[in-house]
Formats: structure tokens, sequence, C-alpha cells
């Protein structure tokens, strides 16, 4: 009985997948969650004290696969990406390169040598193989291998997705290659259909984080949902969607810049400063501009393709307003987003691709259900009694409960209701509510105060 473990090793949202040897997800769940680290950047895939329990409720005591969400020739060649950025830094130098140039290539340089490049190397997984090898049953029995990182996002969302077929498209921040991917879904078996960028450097989520940026966010704590929903507030600026709109364009299935695309951002970072409601406008623009991106991306696509269901992944799908609009703007017919678009979800994606590969006459099974994570840990009440946080109930009898907070609800007691197991992706609130009856005089004052700390 071999366990199919996949882990999201990005150098942003680590995360882990169980998958059993029938093909079920059993678990999936991203490390940010108990790491209490927003987007776990540069954490290991495999953390100490986050890996043992998750073997000791799902690991099989047989063989384990553990599955890498980038490729092995993208993680061997991580290890030479940090020398190289140094080099060619230093090589600035000795050329004599103005201070523009040399500014512009310095950030070129970091920018993708070292902030897009996968933390984790080949031989990553140290603490998953020492804790397997401490239990005598799994030892000599871990096999690791890598799997294309655009692949990984089409799986997990074309096996989450109730269609029979269909056309996976991949728009993230950064790929194997090139930021996109168009896969068809056929009979349960991806096939790669565009032809593979070589170090394309167009992305549209790197477009939207970038202005994300100038418009006072923090891209890197994942803060684009912020721009998304000051975009509410703004209205268009025709002569800056100009602007934007020619920096980022669709040829022949592929992205690709304009060669003022830096002197574009360039001019939106001064934005910074103002204060967040100035740059509205912005905002209003950059989404537009991201959509008529997107949206001619697909319909490209569909020119090319055809197909009448869309399954649309990567980071990009983590834009619900662009998602809402999509039906509208391109022929599809039917739309399906997994839960976990991003990175994190890449490592259901990785696990299943090694159990199919295992199975090669079996259909993967579909998952569908986003309650993948963390059960209710028993200690974790306890703890919470033991700090004063009483009454806790623990019922499986829904009158019994109900009774309980509406009565804690009618005292003004905020409750915190946990039903089953948190939700996987990134949107998720973890299958948690805080309860609080809002006819209670000062109820948002002190709900802000004594639970969310604002
Ligand atoms: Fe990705």
């Amino acid at each position: 009985m071999t366990t199919y473990l996949g882990f999201s090793c990005s150098q942003h949202d680590p995360a882990i997948a169980v998958v059993d040897e029938a093909g079920e997800v059993l678990f999936a769940q991203a490390n940010e969650r108990a790491l209490k680290y927003k987007r776990g950047w540069h954490a290991a895939p495999d953390a100490f004290g986050l890996i043992e329990p998750i073997l000791d409720s799902y690991a099989q005591a047989g063989p384990v696969s553990a599955n890498l969400t980038w490729s092995g020739n993208a993680l061997r060649s991580v290890r030479y990406l940090a020398p190289l950025c140094r080099w060619g830094l230093g090589a600035l130098d000795l050329i004599g390169a103005s201070d523009l140039e040399a500014k512009r290539a310095r950030g070129w340089v970091l920018r993708h040598g070292l902030y897009r490049a996968p933390t984790s190397v080949i031989d990553l997984l140290l603490n998953l193989e020492l804790r397997l090898n401490e239990r005598r049953h799994f030892r000599s029995r871990l096999t690791k291998k890598g799997w294309n990182h655009h692949l990984c996002h089409a799986a997990t969302a074309s096996f989450s997705s109730p269609f029979e077929d269909g056309l996976c498209v991949v728009m993230d921040g950064m790929g194997e290659g090139s930021s996109t991917s168009v896969f068809s879904f056929r009979d349960g078996r991806l096939k790669r259909l565009d032809s593979p960028g070589m170090a394309n450097l167009a992305s549209l989520g790197i477009f939207y984080g970038q202005v994300c940026f100038a418009a006072g966010f923090d891209p890197v704590a994942g803060e684009e949902w912020k721009l998304m929903g000051l975009a509410a507030y703004g209205r268009l600026d025709e002569g800056l969607y100009r602007r934007m709109r020619s920096a980022v364009t669709v040829k022949g299935g592929h992205l690709s810049l304009a060669r003022d695309y830096a002197a574009v951002i360039g001019h939106l970072l001064p934005f910074r400063q103002r204060p967040h409601m100035a740059n509205a406008d912005m905002a209003f623009t950059a989404q537009k501009v991201f959509e008529d991106v997107l949206f001619e991306f697909l319909n490209q696509a569909h020119r090319r393709w055809g197909g009448e269901n869309l399954i649309l992944t990567g980071g990009c799908a983590l834009n619900p307003s662009a998602n809402g609009k999509i039906l509208g703007a391109t022929p599809f017919r039917r739309l399906h987003v997994p839960m976990a678009p991003g990175d994190d979800g890449n490592a259901v994606g990785a696990a299943l691709l090694a159990w199919q590969a295992a199975h090669r006459d079996r259909p993967v099974p579909r998952f569908s259900t986003p309650y993948l994570g963390s059960v209710r840990a028993q200690d974790s009440l306890e703890r919470l009694c033991r700090h004063g946080v009483e009454p806790c109930l623990q019922t499986d009898d829904p009158d019994r409960l109900t009774d309980h907070v509406a009565a804690r609800l009618a005292d003004g007691a905020i409750v915190g209701f946990m039903q089953g197991r948190a939700e996987f992706g990134p949107r998720a609130l973890g299958n948690r509510s805080i309860l609080a009856d809002p006819r209670s005089p000062g109820i948002r004052d002190r709900l802000n105060a004594s639970v969310k700390f604002r």
C-alpha cells in the first residue's frame, strides 16, 4: 500500500497533500495554516513539527512516494541560480553600465533569477526522510520525483472538475519557461497543446503584482486581493489604460511584453507614496487590463483548440472579479476554477500525477470537496480551556449545540464555532466561524479588540 505525498515547493505557499493507494485525496493543507506564517515564504515544504502528525494520521505503513511541484531539471538548476546572479551583478560593475541600465539589469537579475526561483533543490525533503527513517517500517522505501509545475496546476484543476473533457488554461505568475500553458483534458489524461515557452518572462500575474506594489500594497504578502477590492472604487483612466494595455500583449498563444514595459511600470511606482484611495482609478484600470488580456488569451485559445468547458488555474485564477466575467466574454459554456488554483494546490496535483503514473489502467478518482485540511485537535481545545476560554462544548448532538451557542450569544459572548475539517485553498477561512450577537452594544469594538486585534 503506497502513500503518495505531494509537496508544493515554490518559494511561497508550501503545502502538503496525501493520496492513498485508491487514489483518494486524504489530506491537503497549506503549511501557512500550521506554521502561522502567512504564505510560508521560503519555509521547507516538509517542515519539522508539521510533517509528523500528518504521517501519523494518513501515511500507510508501506512505501512512500514523495512528489514535488517543479520538474527535476528546474530543481537541479536552482543551485546554480544564486552564484549565477551574483556573477551577473558583479559583471554589471565591470562593464561600466550606466546607472539606469545597471539599475534595470540589477532589478531584472534579482527578480527573475532569485525571487522567482523555487527555494528548494532536488535533494529537499530531508525532514521527511529523517522522520520516515526513524520509523523502521518506512526504511528505504521513499522515492522522490519532480513534476512539471504547470502540469501540477492542470492536474489539481482537472481532477477536481466535473468535466469529462475540457480545455485547461494555466495563467500563472511563472512556470517552467513561461507563465502560461494550455492542456487538453480528455479521458482523464492531460496533454500539453501549446508549445512550451523558452525563458518567456511575460506574466499577467507579475504585472498585476507590480501594480499592486505601485498602489501601496504588498504582493509578497499576497495583497493582490486588496488591489482587486480597490478597483471597485475607481474609474477607467483611458490614458493609463492605453499605456498598460499595450505593455502586455497576446501573440501566438503566448503573452509578450512591449519594449517599454519597464518604463510603464516605472511610471506607476511613484503612486505608491499616495494614500490608497488616491490609487483607485489605477486599480480599476489595471483590473480592466488584466481582464482584457486574460479574455484575449482565452478567446485565442478557444479559436485554436475549441471546446465548451474551460478549466482555469494558476495564480491568476485567484481573481474572482475576472473569473465572473469569463463566460460572458468568451465562447466557453462552462467554467471550473479549483479551490486552490495557486501554488499550494499543486501539492494535490503532484500526488495525483504520481498515482496516475503507477496505475495506468485506472482512471484518477475525482475529488470535489475542499474539506481536506486539519481536524479539530483535542489538545487545542484543552489549551483554550486552560487559558480561560470557557466553557468549551464538544458535541455531536445538534440540538444541544444550538441551544448552548444561542444561550451564550444571548449572554453577549463571542463564540468560536468549528465544524469538521478545514477547507483547502488560499481563500479558506478554515471552516471556522466567529459568532456574536449584532444587537449587543459595542460588540464590533469588542470583536476587533479581543479577536482580530485591530
Ligand atoms: Fe504556479
